[in-house]
């Protein structure tokens, strides 16, 4: 299986590792505008081979789309990352053209592949491609939820002091500090409600940090994260190609599922071979229904945005 991750920066280059080092695909090209750059981390990767016993075949390329020919996934990383102060929404102008330019040159190459978003602001960048690609719904993924999900169990984890993978949880909605929606009320240790071990405002602590946690790392690092975004990319990448139908928070299509029609924002997908195989309309209460819609009005008016 072959994947192609355009954008070598920080977030493509650290999915392309872990894509490599997992052997989720046989075949990985990674793609830059910054000549010598994606082949540089080709390499480097590839040069990790014998210590972490994978053969995965990473190959760089300086724009040069032929060698991505043929891919069954491609990735869009390619773009500008926020600089601390920095909303996602700020890199619309700058990231809408770089998004488009690309996604129509992998398509030339790869006609039948899915396509997964990552550019910010995503939800509005997925819109984009699935509206100039004119591709089934299925086969354009923006990913946010992944992340913002593993966020959000990061910080249950912390408020309970019990292991991450031992806590369910989901987050919906744009990927924007304040479009974000942490399910508190779904959030499970084990399969039991974490309501059960934290008080209401030790919850709501848990979401604000949630939302607000690429802002907390950006203003750390200054510039954004890559660690926990390349992964989340890798583990989507994974679903797809090993048809796992996993239930994985997705920026898609919507058609009046949730009650919204014509916008791309996040809710839970089982993902699988085919892409998005199924939206699952889980029972929001009316809180939720509330910021959800909320939620989608602020994508929405950052989609008209495009338009102008
Ligand atoms: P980065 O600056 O490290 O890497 C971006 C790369 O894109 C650079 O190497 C640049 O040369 C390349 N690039 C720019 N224009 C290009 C073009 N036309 N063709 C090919 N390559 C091109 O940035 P980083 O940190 O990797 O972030 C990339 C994007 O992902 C940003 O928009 C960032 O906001 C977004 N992001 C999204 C997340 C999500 O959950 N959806 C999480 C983290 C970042």
């Amino acid at each position: 299986m072959k994947v192609t991750i355009v954008g070598a920066g920080n977030v493509g280059a650290t999915c392309a590792d872990a894509i490599a080092y997992r052997r989720i695909a046989s075949e990985i090209v990674l793609v830059d505008i910054r000549e010598g750059f994606a082949e540089g981390k080709a390499l480097d990767i590839t040069q990790t081979q014998t210590t972490l016993g994978f053969n995965t075949k990473v190959v760089g390329s300086t724009n040069d789309y032929a060698k991505t020919a043929g891919s069954d996934v491609v990735v869009i990383t390619s773009g500008v990352p926020r600089k601390p102060g920095m909303t996602r929404e700020e890199l619309i102008g700058i990231n809408a053209g770089i998004v488009k330019g690309v996604a129509e040159s992998l398509l030339q190459h790869s006609p039948n592949a899915i396509f997964v978003i990552v550019s910010n602001p995503m939800d509005t960048m997925t819109y984009l491609a699935y509206k100039s690609l004119g591709l089934p719904k299925n086969r354009i993924i923006g990913m946010g939820g992944t992340l913002d999900s593993s966020r959000f169990k990061t910080y249950l984890s912390l408020a309970l002091d019990k292991p991450a993978n031992d806590i369910q949880g989901m987050v919906i909605g744009g990927h924007g500090d304040t479009t974000m929606i942490p399910l508190t009320r779904l959030a499970s240790y084990n399969g039991v409600p974490v309501s059960q071990f934290l008080s209401e405002e030790a919850l709501a602590k848990v979401a604000a940090d949630t939302m607000v946690g690429g802002a907390t790392l950006t203003g750390l690092l200054g510039t954004s994260a890559w660690y926990a975004p390349g992964a989340s990319v890798a583990y989507l990448v994974d679903a797809i190609l090993n048809d796992q139908k996993k239930m994985i928070p997705c920026s898609v299509f919507l058609e009046g599922e949730y009650g919204q029609s014509d916008i791309c924002i996040g809710v839970p997908c089982i993902i699988g071979k085919n892409g998005v195989e199924q939206i699952v309309d889980i029972q929001l209460n009316e809180a939720e229904k509330a910021l959800f819609a909320k939620s989608a009005d602020a994508v929405r008016n950052m989609n008209n945005d495009l338009k102008s």
